[in-house]
This record gives structure tokens, C-alpha cells and sequence, in this order.
């Protein structure tokens, strides 16, 4: 994979965009436990806006991470900066945030548009993993930028050429 000396714009705007949404996406879950089971049931579901909103949000993040992992692919990512070790923690946890992007929408989508259960609780379950590892990346983020002042939010927030 080709290293680059920094993230592209169009990388840092997909990255901060499908964080905003899946954040957004797991606010606006309430609810659609019951409007599945309600779908799942037959009955007409009347839940307010959130089934639809959670799901044309959900795809969009799904699409956008398509997006986002072409883009990748293509342009490559710039070289880590930590210790070796460091450096082989930070790519598996990135490449599993990839992963999980990914299959939580897929699971959802699989389990809405083709009437599912078992893959309704997978849905969950992987978003819930997936909300964890985030966390843990953000933080690791922040710990690298204020404590040990080592410039990595700069990495996902200034592109140094434009693409
Ligand atoms: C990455 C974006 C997504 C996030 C963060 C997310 C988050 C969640 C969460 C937290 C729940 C549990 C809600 C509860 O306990 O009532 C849930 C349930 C559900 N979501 Fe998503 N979701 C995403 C994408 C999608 C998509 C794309 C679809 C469908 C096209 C979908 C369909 C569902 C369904 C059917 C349930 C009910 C599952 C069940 O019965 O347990 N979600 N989602
Ligand atoms: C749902 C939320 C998030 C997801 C799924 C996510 C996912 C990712 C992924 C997959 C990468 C690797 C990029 C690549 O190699 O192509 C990355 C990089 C990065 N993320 Fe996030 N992220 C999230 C939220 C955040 C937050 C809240 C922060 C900061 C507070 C953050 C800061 C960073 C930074 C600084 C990098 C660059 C790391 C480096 O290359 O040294 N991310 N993120």
C-alpha cells in the first residue's frame, strides 16, 4: 500500500462525515428494536420518523464507507510515526474499524430489507463493538495530541496537498 505524506481532503472529510453519522445513526436507534419486531409481525409500524431516519442514514454511511475504502485503496495513507509495535497496533485497529463500519450497516440492511432476525442481533452487537473500538481510537487520538504532543489529530484535520 502506497504511503503518501498525508491524508487527502477528500479522506479527512470521509472520515469526519461517517464518524458524524454513526454517531447521529446510534442516537436516532431508539426504538427500532420494537419497529423491527412490530415490521417482523406484520403489523404497520407507527414509530415516529426514527425507522426511516436509521435506516437512509445507515445506507448513506454504508455507501460513504464504500467510498471511503476505494479512496484508500487508491491513494494510501502516510507513514505511522510511532514505535514499531505502536505502529502494528494502530493499522489492525484501523483496519478493524474498517471492518466494522462495514459490516454494521450491512447487517442492518440484510436484517430490514430482507426481514431477518438472526442478523438483527449480529446488527447490534457489531455496532456495539464498533461504538467501543471508536471510542478507544478517539481517545488514543487525543492522549497522542494533548499529552504526548505528537501532532496526530493534525493528521485528520489538515491535508497538506490538495487532492
Ligand atoms: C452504521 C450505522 C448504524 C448504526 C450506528 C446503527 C445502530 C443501531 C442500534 C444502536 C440499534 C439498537 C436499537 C435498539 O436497541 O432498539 C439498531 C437497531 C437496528 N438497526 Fe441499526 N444502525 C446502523 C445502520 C443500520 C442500517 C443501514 C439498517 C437498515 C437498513 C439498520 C437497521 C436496524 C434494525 C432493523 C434494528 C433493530 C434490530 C433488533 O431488532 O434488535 N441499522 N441499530
Ligand atoms: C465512529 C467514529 C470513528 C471511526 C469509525 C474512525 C475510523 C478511523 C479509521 C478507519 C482511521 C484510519 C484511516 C486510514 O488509515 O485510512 C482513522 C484515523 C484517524 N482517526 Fe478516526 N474514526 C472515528 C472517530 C474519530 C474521532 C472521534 C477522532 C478524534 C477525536 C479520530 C481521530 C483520528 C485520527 C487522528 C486519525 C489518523 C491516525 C493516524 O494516521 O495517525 N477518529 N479513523
Amino acid at each position: 500500500m502506497q504511503s503518501t505524506q498525508s491524508y487527502s481532503r477528500t479522506q479527512i472529510g470521509l472520515h469526519w462525515a461517517i464518524a458524524g453519522l454513526i454517531l447521529l445513526n446510534y442516537v436516532l436507534s431508539e426504538g427500532m428494536e420494537d419497529a423491527f419486531d412490530a415490521t417482523m409481525e406484520g403489523k404497520v409500524v407507527a414509530f415516529g420518523i426514527t425507522p426511516n431516519l436509521h435506516v437512509w442514514v445507515g445506507v448513506a454511511v454504508l455507501v460513504l464507507v464504500v467510498v471511503r475504502f476505494a479512496v484508500r485503496l487508491v491513494q494510501g495513507a502516510p507513514a505511522p510515526m510511532g514505535t514499531a509495535f505502536a505502529d502494528k497496533v494502530a493499522t489492525v485497529g484501523h483496519w478493524a474499524l474498517y471492518a466494522l463500519m462495514f459490516a454494521a450497516p450491512v447487517l442492518g440492511a440484510v436484517s430490514w430489507f430482507g426481514g431477518i432476525d438472526a442478523t438483527a442481533e449480529w446488527h447490534v452487537l457489531v455496532v456495539n463493538m464498533l461504538m467501543i473500538l471508536a471510542l478507544a481510537h478517539a481517545v488514543v487520538a487525543l492522549v497522542h495530541q494533548f499529552l504526548l504532543k505528537n501532532g496526530t489529530m493534525l493528521r485528520m484535520m489538515r491535508a497538506s496537498a490538495p487532492k
